[in-house]
């Protein structure tokens, strides 16, 4: 994918954190986005941050609910007919406790959230994708979903809920080799969800000591998203130092 102007992009979590980084500075660099959030407060204000806000398509979606997911793609069937980057960084995340102590709420939230409904999101999404002559996935995973680094402040839930998604990237890019769609498993470690897309992390170090900001990890997106399809960043861990 090169240039991103009139790119057609879905970002999943728009409202907050990287997804709202994510819309923002695609949209500085003309793409056309698809942008789906479950909160319409939070959407309204997110639209005057935004460059041609009058551009894009904004989708209140429950990505927890299949029924919202499948009502969304059959309406977004009128208005879009074909998506040439989907980027799935909604997810759910609770503060450390033992797996023992998580209730049986916030473990079947993690799952339905973070796998599948990014696993759903994907499938519904795929139509669209085969109809784009670039097209590609990133998934939001984070570096708790590795072995070498469980994270010390998320939960057990969390880190699986994202360790399942890795082997659905892997395995769905092998699948989708003959269509010539990428995917790409994104491993961030602890950002400042809160800072803004134009604070460097030197900017930010005092307020969030070793957190990376927003403004790296959009490019850091930016990067995979501009590789060819024969030159595709399967897998991309960024550490914390
Ligand atoms: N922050 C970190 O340090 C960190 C580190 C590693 C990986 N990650 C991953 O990176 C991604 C972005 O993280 P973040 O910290 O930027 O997140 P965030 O600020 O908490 O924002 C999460 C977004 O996902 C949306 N969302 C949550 N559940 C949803 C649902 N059921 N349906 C639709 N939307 C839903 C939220 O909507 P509402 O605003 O309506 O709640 C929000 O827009 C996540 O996948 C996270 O797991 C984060």
């Amino acid at each position: 994918m090169s240039g991103f102007s009139n790119k057609t992009i879905l970002i999943t979590g728009s409202t907050s954190g990287l997804g709202k980084a994510l819309a923002i500075g695609f949209s500085r660099l003309g793409a056309k986005l698809i942008l789906f959030a479950r909160n319409n407060e939070k959407l309204e204000k997110l639209k005057l941050e935004l460059e041609n806000a009058n551009q894009h398509i904004y989708v209140i979606v429950d990505i927890a609910s299949p029924k919202s997911i499948q009502d969304t793609f059959e309406k977004l069937n009128k208005k879009r007919k074909y998506i040439d980057l989907l980027i799935n960084s909604a997810g759910s995340w609770f503060p450390k406790v033992t797996f023992e102590e998580m209730s049986d709420e916030q473990i079947i939230e993690l799952v339905q959230t973070n796998t599948q409904g990014t696993m759903l999101v994907t499938k519904h999404a795929l139509s669209f994708l085969k109809k784009s002559s670039d097209a590609r996935v990133i998934n939001i995973l984070s570096a708790s979903a590795l072995s070498s680094n469980f994270h010390a402040v998320s939960t057990v839930a969390f880190a699986a809920s994202k360790w399942a998604l890795a082997g659905f990237t892997e395995t769905l890019n092998e699948e989708l080799k003959e269509q010539k769609i990428a995917l790409t498993n994104l491993f961030p470690g602890g950002f400042a969800n809160e800072s803004s897309l134009d604070t460097s992390t030197e900017e930010m170090k005092n307020e969030y000591p070793n957190m990376m900001s927003l403004k790296e990890l959009f490019e850091s997106v930016v990067f995979i998203a501009s590789r060819s399809y024969d030159s595709n960043i399967r897998s991309l861990v960024i550490d914390n130092r």
